[in-house]
């Protein structure tokens, strides 16, 4: 794939104040102690960062965190993440206590080059999810320069990944093109077989990617809660498992669909069951489509796994979204487990999208064996799904 936009390295930077958008949203300890359970997306920003200031920029960052709707919520401030980037970084981060209120325009308009402001969560203003022009104009008269490398947030247009781009010339970081390289590189022109493995609980958030995929893809594995829909669809007894009763008949379609084209679409043929939704439930393993009442199936079983693992063997390309079950739950983590373990011994290229099946990659152990870890969740589907990124699309041509 060829990547069509600007970047930093496009620009002089030099001596310049430059409004570099992150993706900050990283998870934190529910205990509210503002420990950062995983700093993978601070890490990503680094390059970026680092090379602005090696090139004689301030930098003035910004990012969301969570969802405070426009409300002040201080478990949902941004100051942790100043600390942590801080020591990566080696360097002070100065943290505003705003936004694009008084603290932050007096710091922004202080700051000296090689150093780093962090302005408050932006969805502290109501204006950053309605993309508010007077919220985006506000960001924009602090730089020169917008560098956008959130590419977790590039789906959505909000006054701070899209708006501000109205109003200051607007290039990508090192990251965004990473992961459009990468991603794009895969379903563009694809070492083939190209396998994707798709789970996750509903069928009506994968439509998009599955009729995408439909077209380039050789193999679609459906694993995860989603799965029991496509059994329901063709008779099977799925008990009180995850279900969407709207989407059978397009889950019917898809098998249809995949058999016209020639594409292989593998779904369980047995299924790990629970007698509750706990990590402590009772667990036996049935065929798919033998699901009692009473019981919910919460992942593959080990002929699915086994049929799964030998259609990754020898693929060229794995593309993976999803995880296969409750992975949250070791009881109910084989499945995902095996598929993990299966991509980290392919010599495929093994990409995985951001959100649950980072998470399941990384707390299983083998996210070092993988290609590429996507850090954006939504954002990779939707690119997988060959829509729009409005992130993206409002950053300057090369
Ligand atoms: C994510 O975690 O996927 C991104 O940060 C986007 O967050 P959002 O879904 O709250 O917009």
């Amino acid at each position: 794939m060829n990547y069509n936009k600007k970047t930093v390295k496009d620009v002089d930077v030099a001596g310049k104040k430059v409004l570099l958008r992150c993706d900050f949203n990283v998870p934190m300890a529910k205990d509210g102690s503002g420990v950062i359970t995983d700093d993978k997306r601070i890490r990503a920003a680094l390059p970026t960062l680092q090379y602005l200031l090696e090139q004689g920029a301030a930098v003035i960052a910004c990012s969301h965190m969570g969802k405070p709707k426009g409300e002040v919520k201080p478990e949902l401030s941004l100051k942790p993440v100043a600390a942590r980037l801080s020591e990566l970084l080696g360097r002070e981060v100065i943290m505003a206590d705003d936004v694009v209120g008084a603290d932050a325009m007096a710091k922004a308009a202080a700051l000296q080059p090689g150093q780093v402001l962090l302005l408050e969560n932006t969805r502290f203003e109501k204006g950053e999810t309605k993309n508010d022009p007077e919220l985006a104009k506000a960001l924009a008269s602090m730089a020169q320069l917008y560098v956008s490398d959130a590419f977790g947030a590039v789906h959505r247009a909000h006054a701070s990944t899209a708006g501000v781009a109205e109003y200051l010339p607007a290039v990508s970081g090192f990251l965004i093109q990473k992961e459009l390289e990468v991603i794009g590189g895969a379903l563009d022109n694809p070492k083939r077989p190209l396998v994707a493995i798709l789970g996750g609980s509903k069928v009506s958030s994968k439509i998009g990617v599955i009729n995408n995929l439909l077209e380039i893809a050789d193999t679609i594995i459906i694993g995860g809660g989603m799965a029991y829909t496509f059994s329901a669809a063709q008779g099977g007894k799925i008990g009180d498992s995850l279900f969407e009763a709207d989407w059978q008949e397009y889950a019917n379609e898809m098998v249809a669909k995949a058999a016209q084209k020639g594409v292989k679409l593998l779904l369980p043929v047995d299924t790990v069951c629970g007698d509750k939704f706990a990590a402590d439930a009772k667990s036996m393993t049935v065929d798919a489509g033998m699901i009692p009442d009473g019981w919910e199936g919460m992942d593959i079983g080990p002929k699915t796994v086994e049929l799964y693992c030998s259609a990754v063997k020898d693929a060229g390309t794995v593309i993976w979204n999803g995880p296969m079950g409750v992975f949250e739950f070791p009881a109910f983590a084989k499945g995902t487990e095996a598929v993990a373990q299966a991509l980290s011994n392919t010599d495929a290229i093994t990409i995985i999208g951001g959100g649950d099946s980072a998470a399941a990659v990384q707390q299983l152990g083998y996210a070092d064996k993988m290609t590429h870890i996507s850090t954006g969740g939504g954002a990779s589907l939707e690119f997988m799904e060959g829509k729009e990124l409005p992130g993206v699309a409002c950053l300057l041509d090369r």
